[in-house]
């Protein structure tokens, strides 16, 4: 197989820490949102998917999610540090993609960048454009990702989470997530996907098709996701949690369902970006890539 036998180890260690470890929103909500992305996929589709990966992801895309935040503040990655949100101006409970993400630089313009490089086989690393798809999926469904720009999206809101001190965005990234495992979920990540796919099939399924679906048949419309998290943001991630609040119980209750909702939706909607991408026909595939050209859908950096 080729794989060094660190390689082995690092990924069987990487691994065992993501299902049981203790988890941040940064590897935990980007597990989950590409571990039930990959179990929407079409048949096409995780072939294409799998002849991307890098070996030691061991054909799971979930255990590379999270790529683009380990390297995000090297050096030579640092110019892709500003594709991971699109914050608007304070108290501004809209997005714009003009006024939010000058020359593309922000987490809707990756999308869309990225995205025309997997349909048209640009020259360009396609498993890093996979890679980069996928994590900035999971990115723009989190609603501090489209927060305000005068406190970093909850950055700078300093607070405490029952007795711990932290942020506001750290509360949205990873707190309530890693709260839900310990009450709900017997710490376990599986559990906790497992639950998702269940609210899936059972809850939310009259909804998925409209979650799936773009204005105009575009490929993808990341645009809409950004909307919705702004909304979402000024709605429930700011409200009542101004710098010096204690959060505790009724933040946590009032909004673990809309975390748990942005996750599902953040899997549905790769698995269907991907699919579109990947589908087996051909027609569907070059009316596409039209569309995506005729509808200027898509933005390339
Ligand atoms: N840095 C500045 N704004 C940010 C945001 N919305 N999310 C993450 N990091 C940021
Ligand atoms: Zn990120
Ligand atoms: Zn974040």
């Amino acid at each position: 197989m080729g794989l060094s036998l660190r390689t082995w180890v690092a990924s069987i260690l990487l691994l065992t820490h993501l299902v049981h470890g203790a988890l941040s929103w940064g590897v935990g909500g980007h597990y989950a949102v590409c571990k039930i992305a990959q179990s929407y996929f079409e048949k096409n589709t995780l072939v294409a998917v799998k002849k991307l990966l890098p070996a030691y992801a061991n054909g799971e895309l979930a255990a590379v999610c999270s790529w683009p935040d380990e390297i995000k503040r090297r050096p030579e990655w640092n110019w892709t540090y500003a594709l991971h949100y699109a914050d608007t101006p304070n108290y501004e409970c809209n997005y714009e993609y003009s006024r939010d993400c000058r020359n593309g630089k922000c987490v809707t313009g990756a999308i869309f960048n990225y995205v025309s490089h997997l349909v048209f086989q640009f020259h360009y690393n396609l498993t890093e454009a996979l890679l980069f798809v996928s994590h900035f999926m999971g990115d723009v469904h989190q609603p501090l990702h489209e927060g305000f720009k005068g406190d970093q999206g909850g950055n700078n809101v300093k607070l405490n989470w029952y007795n711990q001190e932290t942020n506001l965005h750290r509360v949205c990234d990873d707190k309530i997530i890693e709260s839900a495992l310990k009450k709900y979920y017997n710490s376990s990540l599986s559990v906790m996907i497992h639950s998702l796919l269940n609210k899936l099939e059972y809850g939310w399924s009259n909804d998925v098709p409209s979650w799936e679906s773009c204005p105009g048949h575009q490929t993808v419309c990341p645009n809409r996701y950004a909307s919705e998290s702004i909304d979402l943001a000024c709605k429930y991630a700011y409200k009542d949690a101004t710098t010096g609040t204690t959060l505790g119980d009724y933040y946590f209750l009032s909004r673990l369902y809309i975390v748990e909702k942005r996750i599902a939706q953040g899997g549905i909607r790769l698995a269907a970006t991907l699919n579109r991408i990947f589908s087996s026909n051909s027609e569907a595939r070059c009316s596409m890539k039209l569309r995506l050209s005729c509808n200027g859908g898509i933005k390339v950096m």
